[in-house]
């Protein structure tokens, strides 16, 4: 009954200072586009990093924009942000990462409610869905199962997006339409049996209707 590979996934954020076969990255990308979009719009893209020097870049890319703009900050809440920065550049070690971008897509029915004459918060409330971004999510959790079933690991990391476009300009990519979205860095793990937080007890997530 249970799905053993569900629970493989965990996020990984040290590694082993082996590189992984661009076959692997391939199939997981390949089972990462097996994932449902909305429209079947597939909005996405797949950037494969696998430059020791250039992913240190981008880490330290990420590292010193958090810098400056925590400058900015009181110092609570920079030193709060700053305790957060590793967590937003643990790809750093890593011999892959795997970035997703995204191009628009528009909430279905936005333009019939607005011609139905919807009140904003109406037609913020439809926007709040995303299904744009829902359709990125879905392919990197299958990357990331995908890359734990061959014994890989991953981390979905949003964190470093403030650092987006630092982080391209380190691998000069841009791509016209599409935005960062999300990456993992991919990997064998350095420590066997990771341990993922306690999830809430699914009395506390579910609400059944009879
Ligand atoms: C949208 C999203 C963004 C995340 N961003 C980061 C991140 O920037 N850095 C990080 O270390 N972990 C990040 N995580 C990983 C979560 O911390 C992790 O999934 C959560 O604590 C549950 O642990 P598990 O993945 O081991 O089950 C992110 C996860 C998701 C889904």
């Amino acid at each position: 009954m249970k799905n053993e590979f569900i629970y493989k996934r965990k996020s990984v954020r040290e590694f082993k200072d082996i590189q992984v076969p661009m076959e692997a990255i391939q199939e997981m990308i390949k089972e990462a586009t097996q994932a449902p979009s909305g429209k079947n719009a597939q909005n996405w893209h797949f950037v494969v990093v696998r430059n020791k020097e250039k992913i240190e870049k981008m880490a330290e890319a990420v590292y010193e924009k958090g810098r400056e703009l925590s400058n900015n900050l009181d110092e609570k809440t920079a030193s709060n942000f700053m305790k957060m920065l590793k967590y937003y550049t643990v790809f750093k070690n890593a011999p892959t990462v795997v970035m997703i971008f995204s191009s628009k897509y528009e909430s279905s029915g936005k333009d019939i409610l607005m011609l139905n004459g919807a009140s904003n918060e109406e037609v913020e409330k439809l926007e709040s869905v995303k299904p744009g971004v829902q359709n990125i999510g879905a392919a990197m959790e299958n990357l990331l199962l995908s890359a734990a079933n061959m014994g890989y690991g991953g981390c979905y990391m949003t964190g470093p997006a403030f650092a987006s476009d630092k982080m391209c300009e380190v691998i000069a990519f841009n791509k016209e339409g599409y935005n960062f979205s999300c990456l993992t860095p991919i990997g064998i793990p350095l420590k066997e049996n990771i341990n993922s937080p306690k999830r809430k007890s699914l009395d506390e997530v579910i609400t059944i209707i009879e």
